[in-house]
């Protein structure tokens, strides 16, 4: 399967790949999560991409295609990705078509995370997550164990630097203004599914997992 996930800052796509990527043998493919990785390393890549990402704004669609690009062509991938957060301009949509169309291949399904602006300051600014991983967790809705300390590794939690209340706000407008477009973008090719987004974690797990059967 060859999956796309849309939706606004804090909407749950970060959630919820992990579950979706173990039960269909998927790689998860996050740009959100490649680019903070590359920002913490200092590569040439992640000097470029911080000042907006810091921001809230979006990276240049030529980086993120060029990082998407080299990802896919893991052995991990073969089987069918998960993309969360990519493509989230229409200019990024059509680049990713074009790759696809090399490999005979296209997308299956945009699994479309549908919520409301004003939910989702609670779940940002609430927000812990394991650096090394990107298991997110939240204060209140998704505790961890210990706070501040990852289940797993029982490494220490961090929040990410664009998770303010007031970066979110330009967040939500590049999502409104270039990201929403993908999503007509999508319709038009009539493989786009609306989940409502703001039900509980396990509650939109169980709304993929329908979607995914009878779509297969
Ligand atoms: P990115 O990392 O992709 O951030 P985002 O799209 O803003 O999405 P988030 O990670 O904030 O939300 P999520 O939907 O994953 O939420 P999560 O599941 O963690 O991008 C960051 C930046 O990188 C961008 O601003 C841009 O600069 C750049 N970038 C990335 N991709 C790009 C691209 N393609 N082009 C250009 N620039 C790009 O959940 C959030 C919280 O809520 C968690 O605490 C979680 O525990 C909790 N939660 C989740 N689900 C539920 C639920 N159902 N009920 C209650 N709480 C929940
Ligand atoms: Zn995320
Ligand atoms: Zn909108």
């Amino acid at each position: 399967k060859r999956l796309i996930l849309v939706g606004p800052p804090g909407s749950g796509k970060g959630t919820q790949s992990p579950i979706i990527k173990d039960e269909y043998c998927l790689c998860h493919l996050a740009t959100g999560d490649m680019l903070r990785a590359a920002v913490a390393a200092k590569t040439p890549l992640g000097i470029k991409a911080k000042e907006a990402m810091d921001k809230g704004e979006l990276v240049s669609d030529d980086l993120v295609v060029s990082i998407i690009d080299e990802a896919m062509k893991k052995p991990s991938c073969h089987k069918g990705f998960i993309l969360d957060g990519f493509p989230r301009t229409v200019v990024q949509a059509q680049k990713l078509d074009e790759m696809l169309e090399k490999q005979g291949v296209k997308v299956d399904k945009v699994l479309n995370f549908a919520i409301d602006d004003a939910i989702l300051e609670e779940r940002i600014t609430g927000r812990w997550i394991h650096p090394g991983s990107g298991r997110s967790y939240h204060t209140k809705f998704a505790p961890p164990k210990v706070p501040g300390v990852d289940d797993v590794t029982g490494e220490p939690l961090i929040q990410r630097k664009d998770d303010t209340a007031a970066v979110l706000k330009s967040r939500l407008e590049a999502f409104h203004k270039q990201t929403e477009p993908v999503i007509d973008y999508y319709s038009k090719k009539s493989i786009v599914a609306h989940l409502h987004a703001e039900k509980a974690p396990k509650e939109v797990t169980s709304e993929v997992e329908k979607l995914l059967l009878i779509c297969s």
